[in-house]
């Protein structure tokens, strides 16, 4: 038996979600807004309907489009001060919050009691950055042994992605039903508190620099860390897709969809369609579902698995059979709930109606013209996969190299997840994708090696969970494999954009805009971005980024390698010049 729809009539709670007397009253644009306490603003806004947040340079809205502080498309002013970003940021006040213009007043710094001191420079055994899978094991291991570990984490609750947390307020738990993820996420953390992990959440890491020098950031200071031995687990973000109407608001990854539900009980429309590529966008039409969305579609990319899939099926089954059958399980409920699962489909284009959005998908691959089919949605929800969030790593020097079966840049490891870095180890999706499990099992190695190399000496116990580490670790790589074969299909890049879709959403430019600088720049996208400044804005080039390194690499007809792609910079993610004097 399917769950009845549970969604409340004049909000997109799920029923029952809705903030009590606990709630906060804020105002948008002068409209009082009532919210949960410690939700973020963006699940508070999408719950009231109000999706146009940021306004482009040439006038258009953008909204949450990552929902996990990547994209920089949710940016409000809160409280006059520019550029928060909604995702990010928690509703903990009666907060005057308003859409942010292209160019926000400049501010002042503030040198009064918030930033006037000093912060003294952290100095841990052990940074741990990212609070996600890789992370928690990572850190809660070489607590145990003995190390004095510091974990960062620029999300307000630990868990990442995978182990995403819901809000600790009542009514979420008792309308949200608890699952695996979050009963197994519930015990990472709480290991990790036990261990003696140190963590600190809301804070994000904008900078890292030679030798070992990371820059924090935590709303109000920003701070040095300097630690003897540094974990990166930094996860993935989400691929985009350009097609024609990609930025408008209501247009959001599946993942930042994910979020609003799991965490804050915000449906992230009422009637959905899901489209891209990978067992996640299987899942979270799922969870939707459940929690009383109409699901319109699922689009996939890759073909319906046939006997050629075999071998594949027979890979996962033989690694981690739990995993291939909970597959299965999504896609018969799926069925049985009347949602079609459209494989070798794309999302060829989205615009906007008078009462939401028109989307419009194509058979993939094939000629431009393929059959397509349409949907009136309130929201379409993207995901094609992810991207390792890697930039700490890379603005560090560890070396990386472009692995052309995943498409991504991975970094370069020994068994124990050291990096070309002596001090420096990487775990989980930013090293290369791997999936949690995978990550999990990754952070208990590393844990356990940097322990190691800070003179400590391991209990048996640690030794021994470091060996069931490994042995988890190649089944769980043998897994992804047999899944990635599974979901293989031709990747579309601009195809489906056309020449005046926005590629580079930041600096609001169309392939057409960026030709030019192709033709200038035989020497790679670095002359790309100078002269077209595609990459230059606030998202650092990270969605348009890995498609003109691609672009650019066909070009000039030679193979994809790190230095393909733009260098990181710092900051990696976005701080006001004002905050990084004040903490001078
Ligand atoms: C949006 C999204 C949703 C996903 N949902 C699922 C799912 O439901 N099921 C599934 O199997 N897989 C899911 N995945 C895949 C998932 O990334 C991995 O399987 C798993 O979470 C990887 O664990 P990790 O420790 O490598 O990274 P994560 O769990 O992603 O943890 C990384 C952590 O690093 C923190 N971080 C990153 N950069 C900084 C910085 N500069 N400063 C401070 N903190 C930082 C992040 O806040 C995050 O908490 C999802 C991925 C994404 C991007
Ligand atoms: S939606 Fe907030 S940064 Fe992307």
């Amino acid at each position: 038996m399917c769950a009845t729809p549970t969604v409340a009539t004049d909000s997109f709670r799920v029923a029952g979600t809705e903030p009590g007397p606990e709630g906060v009253t804020f105002e948008f644009e002068g409209r009082p807004i009532r919210g949960r306490r410690g939700e973020s603003l963006a699940a508070a806004l999408t719950a009231a309907g109000e999706r146009e947040l940021r306004r482009t340079r040439t006038g258009p809205s953008r909204g949450l489009f990552c929902g996990m502080g990547v994209c920089q498309e949710c940016l409000v002013e809160v409280d006059g001060v520019p550029g928060q970003r909604a995702c990010m940021t928690k509703l903990d006040r009666p907060m005057q919050v308003r859409r942010q213009d292209v160019l926000p007043a400049a501010r002042t710094i503030d040198r009064s009691a918030k930033h006037n001191a000093h912060a003294a420079a952290l100095e841990p055994d052990l940074m741990v950055l990212g609070g996600g899978a890789g992370g928690l094991n990572a850190a809660t291991l070489a607590a145990k042994i003995g190390a004095k570990v510091l974990l960062v984490d620029e999300r307000p609750m630990a868990g990442g992605q995978f182990y995403k947390q819901r809000l600790e307020a009542s009514g979420i738990a008792g309308n949200l039903p608890d699952d695996a993820q979050f009963a197994g996420g519930r015990a990472l953390i709480a290991r990790a508190r036990q261990a003696g992990v140190t963590m600190m959440q809301g804070v994000q890491v904008w900078g890292a620099f030679e030798p070992l020098d990371l820059m924090l950031f935590d709303g109000k200071q920003s701070r040095l860390c300097r630690p003897k031995r540094l974990i990166v687990a930094t996860g993935a973000y989400e691929r985009g897709l350009p097609v024609p109407g990609w930025t408008l608001p209501g247009v959001m990854t599946t993942g930042a969809a994910q979020t609003l539900l799991r965490s804050y009980g915000v449906l992230a429309g009422k009637r959905l369609l899901v489209a891209g590529n990978g067992p996640l966008n299987l899942q979270v039409a799922l969870e939707l579902a459940r929690a009383g969305a109409a699901v319109a579609a699922v689009a996939e990319l890759a073909p319906a698995p046939g006997p050629g899939s075999f071998t594949a099926l027979l890979q996962m089954a033989t690694s981690t059979p739990d995993l291939l059958f909970q597959g299965r399980r999504y896609v018969a409920e799926l069925a049985r709930r009347g949602i079609p699962l459209l494989h070798g489909h794309a999302l060829a284009s989205v615009e906007k109606t008078g009462t939401g959005l028109k989307a419009r998908l194509r058979r993939w691959p094939g000629a431009q013209d393929a059959a397509s089919v349409e949907f009136d949605v309130g929201a379409v929800l993207m995901g094609y996969g992810f991207m390792p969030s890697n930039e700490i790593l890379r603005a560090l020097g560890c070396l990386h190299a472009f692995d052309p079966a995943c498409g991504h840049l991975v970094c370069q490891r020994d068994a124990e997840c050291r990096t070309s870095l002596e001090a420096v180890y990487a775990v989980g999706d930013c090293a290369g994708l791997g999936g949690a499990r995978a990550a999990e099992a990754e952070g208990v190695i590393a844990g356990l090696a940097a322990a190691r190399s800070l003179n400590l000496s391991p209990s048996a116990e640690a030794i021994r969970e470091a060996e069931t580490a490994r042995r988890a670790l190649r089944r769980h790589r043998r897994f992804q494999q047999g899944l990635w074969r599974v979901f293989q299909a031709p990747r579309p890049m601009a195809e489906l954009a056309g020449g005046e879709t926005l590629v580079c959403r930041c600096e609001e430019l169309a392939l057409s805009d960026i030709e030019p600088g192709f033709a200038a720049g035989s020497a790679g996208i670095g002359a790309v971005k100078r002269a077209t400044r595609a990459g230059m804005g606030r998202c650092q080039g990270r969605y348009c980024g890995p498609m003109l390194a691609r672009l650019a690499a066909d070009r000039q007809g030679v193979a994809l390698d790190e230095a393909a792609y733009w260098a990181p910079r710092p900051p990696v993610k976005p701080i006001a010049i004002a905050d990084i004097i004040a903490g001078d």
